[in-house]
């Protein structure tokens, strides 16, 4: 039997961050095993709001090396740019006329741009859900990975799939969201404001460049309190989080003795010792972070390692994307 067809795309914009590690990588290592999987930096999305053009380029070579520091193995997965796949621009194409004004000015993603960019409010982020839907339905994707908040683009790209088989003939099945074990771990940033981000808050967010003195640095700021005052406590939201990222990089009895410590703790006798936990978490974390930072740095040092890899993901993606494209076209023109 052939394996179901899953894809995701992530925007070159910022560094990667423990975030979208635990959120989104560390699922594509789980899925390159079990299914037909299509990983992608979708820079012209990106494009949307005007980045350097310098800055973005670095930014692809930064993502696709850190992706593959991480664990995405390109002899299982296909991984690539957008941008070296023109059919997706054709098919986008084509989405477009089956896509109407009224539905994409209603989209919560394109209402926020315009509050936020107000100057810069242009076709292509009109039209950013139709773009994304190219992507997905040019592998014929059924399995998107993606976290609750691209709910409504899956949405829009069901709907245009669903329009365009109804106009032309039956060409693409219909993708959905989709997350491991369907639990997927929340990363808050460490001043308890808000999750993770690849460009904002950067001193409470671990990035996966970040060097060991700076993950040291931002653990031992991470907000704490004097302590709970009676045992058992229910953890505030920025304590909980620390326990999960303990969760996620520390040993089993090292995360149950400071949640012992944390449990036992009562008024005037508090068990924890938040320095202490902290410091405990920063060195793990750092063994964590470490050789997924020096992989990533050793690969975008090495310029034609990477142009290869880079060339490969190209041509893996294009012979899947054509034989879509040229469904499409016999589907549309005749
Ligand atoms: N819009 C997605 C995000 O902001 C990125 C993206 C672009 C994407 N194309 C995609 C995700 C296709 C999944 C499938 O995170």
């Amino acid at each position: 039997m052939s394996k179901e067809v899953v894809l995701s795309g992530i925007r070159p914009t910022g560094f990667l961050h423990l975030g979208n590690y635990f959120g989104a990588m560390r699922n594509y290592v789980r899925m390159q095993d079990d299914y037909n999987c299509y990983f992608f930096v979708a820079n012209w999305h990106s494009l949307t709001t005007h980045p350097d053009t310098k800055e973005l380029k670095t930014a692809v070579c930064r993502v696709v090396a850190e992706n593959i520091a991480c664990g995405v193995d390109t002899n299982k997965a296909v991984f690539y740019v957008q941008s070296d796949v023109p059919e997706i621009a054709e098919l986008y194409l084509y989405l477009n006329m089956l896509a109407y004004k009224g539905e994409l000015e209603k989209t919560t993603t394109f209402k926020d741009k315009v509050r936020t960019q107000p100057n810069n409010v242009n076709a292509g982020l009109l039209t950013y859900p139709v773009l994304q839907a190219a992507d997905i339905l040019i592998h014929r994707a059924v399995k998107v990975p993606v976290g609750k908040d691209q709910e409504q683009n899956m949405e829009m790209a069901r709907n245009f799939a669903q329009r365009f088989n109804h106009r032309y003939g039956n060409v693409f099945p219909e993708p959905s969201g989709f997350n491991y074990g369907e639990q997927l771990v929340k990363i808050m940033s460490l001043d308890g404001n808000g999750k993770m981000s690849k460009s904002e808050n950067q001193l409470a967010t671990l990035y996966l460049a970040d060097d060991d003195d700076a993950i040291r640095k931002k653990i031992m700021k991470a907000k704490t309190d004097e302590g709970p005052s009676e045992s058992n406590s229910q953890k505030p939201d920025y304590i909980e989080n620390l326990f999960t990222l303990m969760n996620l990089v520390s040993a089993a009895d090292t995360v149950k003795k400071f949640d012992d410590d944390f449990n036992n703790s009562s008024k005037g006798n508090c068990e924890i010792r938040y320095g202490n936990f902290k410091k405990q978490l920063a060195e793990d974390m750092v063994a964590f972070i470490k050789p997924i930072r020096e992989k990533a740095a050793d690969l975008q040092s090495n310029e034609d390692m990477l142009n290869k890899i880079i060339k490969e993901g190209a041509d893996k993606a294009r012979a899947s994307a054509s034989e879509t494209i040229k469904l499409v076209r016999k589907a549309v023109l005749g």
